[in-house]
């Protein structure tokens, strides 16, 4: 191919037609650049005639340069123009093709709930956790020492039995389901017993977590359920402080109105026991057909007493220093009256429906 000469008129002539009827043709942006690089890059037959001026004889530069110029000129202003017509065209597709059907059905994730039973349990821990009570925690897999023996159960007291206790195989291992929370109550005053001792500072905690009994599930009943322990130890704590301490738990839950009472009960692990009950919080006593309280006017809560002395001593504590009260309560059973859940299955089985009445506050 023989180099087109900066003089050729003709020739320069149609090497520019030739750039703008590509320039034309061109049907997107991309096909644009791909012509401007073909008749405007570095190896262009104009660009290469453009390069030689400078090698021309003087009286033929002006002439030379002045038609090059003309065609550089043609070559941009059809280009910028054909830049702003496939712009304009692209722009309108882009609106049409990304436009976003707002109204279009869309597939969405059901938001979950917190399980009622989660926000009970903190909001019974925040009752004690205001008054400067610690929340302690312990294993759920347990120690049948701890789970029994150190709570003053005799050997064969019936509660150990196959038919109540979930046992760990081997039978060796020593190991079973916890029953209640109670044993956190020795393990949490055996890491606590130093400060007490040292520092005169008393135990104060709270202890809430799942418990197990080889019960099946039912509308009462369930196999897995809940509990929260209260456990205080200090030099002459008496049973008023017990009661006391009940009855502000209870009127932060049930409101100002709350009235307990004790009954005399028995547990291995208090001396005096007495189960816990709250006057009815729906009929206030007053009605005998009441559903809530079955007309008995008061709603069993659950055990509390005078920690044994034999728990103290376990826990290596100093009995005749130290006293010490402790209680527990089911939290499902809490949830059951406070909220009319009449079957236990509802909060075993996962629904999220039955979690969202409940919101994120109880
Ligand atoms: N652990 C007892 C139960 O599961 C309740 C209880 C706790 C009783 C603390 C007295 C003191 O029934």
């Amino acid at each position: 191919m023989t180099e087109l000469s900066p003089l050729d008129a003709a020739g320069v002539d149609a090497a520019v037609a030739e750039a703008l009827a590509a320039f034309a043709a061109a049907s997107s942006l991309d096909e644009l650049k791909e012509a401007r690089l073909a008749h405007t890059g570095d190896k262009a037959a104009l660009t290469l005639a453009n390069r030689q001026i400078g090698g021309l004889e003087p009286a033929e530069k002006a002439a030379a340069g002045k038609a090059m110029g003309a065609a550089r000129a043609a070559m941009g202003r059809a280009l910028a123009a054909r830049t702003e017509e496939l712009e304009a065209e692209r722009d309108a597709r882009v609106l049409v093709e990304e436009a976003v059907d707002v109204t279009l059905p869309v597939s969405r994730q059901a938001p979950g709930a917190r399980h009622p039973l989660e926000t009970m349990q903190e909001r019974m821990c925040d009752v004690f956790v205001s008054m400067g009570w610690e929340v302690a925690e312990g294993p759920e897999m347990e120690a049948e020492w701890f789970n029994f023996d150190a709570l003053n159960f005799d050997p064969d007291h019936p509660a150990r039995e196959m038919q109540d206790t979930f046992f760990i195989d081997p039978p060796s291992s020593g190991l079973l389901m916890r029953t209640h929370t109670s044993p956190v109550q020795v393990r949490a005053a055996l890491e606590r017993r130093d400060a007490l001792e040292n520092e005169g500072r008393g135990i104060y905690v709270v202890c809430p977590g799942k418990t197990f009994r080889t019960d099946e599930l039912d509308a009462t009943h369930t196999p897995v359920f809940h509990q929260i322990e209260g456990l205080a130890i200090d030099r002459g704590l008496t049973m008023a402080h017990l009661k006391g301490t009940l009855d502000h738990f209870a009127k932060s839950l049930f409101g100002p109105d709350a009235v307990t009472r004790l009954r005399p009960s028995f547990f291995p692990f208090t001396e005096p026991s007495a189960e816990m009950d709250l006057r009815c919080f729906v009929c206030g006593g007053e009605d005998p057909s009441c559903r809530t309280c079955r007309g008995t006017g008061w709603i069993e809560w659950g055990g509390c007493g005078m920690t044994h002395p034999n728990v103290l001593v376990a826990a290596g504590i100093d009995p005749e220093k130290y006293t010490a009260f402790a209680f527990g309560m089911g939290i499902e059973r809490t949830l059951m009256f406070r909220h009319n859940v009449t079957d236990m299955r509802d909060m075993v089985e996962g629904d999220v429906r039955f979690s969202q009445q409940f919101g994120m506050e109880i």
